[in-house]
């Protein structure tokens, strides 16, 4: 099937290796982190977050983000973004041959408290020196937000507000601002009210929608974002992940859920399914669980059924 209203093709951007793994109880093999990129380079995606340049005391599981930086084979035409929250991230991330980068606010200051130690206004100012220096450098920065569709110490949070921080970082250079449902409360009609509020204050082709699975409501979210006019979208394979400060907050939405509904839709991925099943098989195997994807479970160890797209 192939719809006139929704785009005919679509970016996903893999934050499996960090937002997947950064919450992870127990420690994870640098070199299953090297290889879950491998595999998911290899399955077609196009830009897989590596992991984050941030302090060691917050997140001990990105400890090894400068040898993961080195490691990883570095496919033509993949992007392998890093998380940098200030400019001694930059410059660690830089000196590990990162090219792309990410800084990360929130729209809600309890959040930006427990996350980053600062307030929203001071995390902008704290940014500014990294986007500068990034320019230099000629590496791109994507600008998150987080906590757009509600927020764990303070509830309910308004689209103007978030509108408020995703247009400041697009004005500071940000290329692309994500939009985050940490906590993964939102609802479609709630995320078409956030993305017409953004939308009225930066293009909405950089506009990327980041939906966490607490509720089973991502990818109504994302098919609703659809509909607005949204194209690039998180995702974790196997709906790895959690963010360590916002308690109870479970996986992104699974890769493999967005790529079949992206199918089912006639919209254009670039990537390989069967590839991307494989891979959330072996990193929830090398996790010790069942993977959260609800494709993954139905396909894993059968052949593809001929009434499901491919
Ligand atoms: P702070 O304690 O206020 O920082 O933390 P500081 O500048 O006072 O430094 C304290 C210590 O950290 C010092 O070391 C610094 O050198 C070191 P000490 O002298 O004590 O030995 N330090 C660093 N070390 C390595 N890399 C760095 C770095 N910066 C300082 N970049 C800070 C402030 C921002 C550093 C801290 O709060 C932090 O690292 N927070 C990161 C939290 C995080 O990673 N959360 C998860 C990612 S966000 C997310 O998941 C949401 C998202 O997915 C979207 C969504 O779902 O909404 C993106
Ligand atoms: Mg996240």
């Amino acid at each position: 099937m192939e719809s006139t209203l929704l785009p005919k093709t679509v970016k996903i951007v893999e934050v499996g290796p960090r937002d997947g793994l950064q919450n992870e109880a127990t420690a994870i093999a640098t070199a299953t982190k090297v290889e879950l990129i491998a595999r998911l380079g290899k399955a077609g995606l196009k830009a897989i977050e590596a992991t984050s340049f941030v302090s060691p005391k917050w997140v001990p599981q990105m400890a090894d983000n400068a040898v993961v930086m080195r490691t990883i084979e570095r496919l033509p035409g993949v992007a392998y973004p890093v998380l940098t929250p200030n400019l001694k991230g930059l410059e660690a991330a830089l000196a590990a041959g990162a090219r792309e980068v990410a800084v990360f606010g929130a729209a809600s200051e309890s959040f930006s408290q427990k996350n980053i130690n600062c307030s929203i206004a001071d995390s902008l100012k704290r940014f500014e020196p990294l986007l500068a220096a990034a320019e230099q450098a000629g590496v791109q920065v994507r600008g998150y937000v987080s906590c757009v569709l509600g927020c764990p110490y303070e509830g309910p949070v308004q689209p103007a507000a978030v509108a408020q921080v995703a247009d400041t970082l697009f004005d500071m250079g940000c290329h692309e601002i994500s939009l985050g449902d940490t906590i993964g409360v939102g609802t479609p009609e709630a995320a078409k009210r956030l993305i017409e509020t953004v939308g009225a204050r930066i293009p909405i082709d950089r506009i990327a929608g980041h939906y966490h699975d607490t509720y089973g409501m991502a990818i109504a979210n994302i098919y609703a974002s659809l509909q607005c006019g949204v194209t690039v979208f998180d995702a974790s394979v196997a709906g790895l992940g959690g963010c360590p400060y916002a308690k109870g907050a479970s996986g992104n939405v699974a890769t493999e859920d967005v790529v079949y509904l992206l199918n089912g839709l006639g919209i254009a991925t670039g990537i390989d399914l069967d590839a991307l099943i494989d891979c959330s098989a072996w990193i929830s195997a090398a996790l010790g669980r069942s993977p959260a994807s609800k494709v993954a479970r139905a396909r894993i160890g059968r052949t593809t059924p001929a009434t499901e797209p491919s």
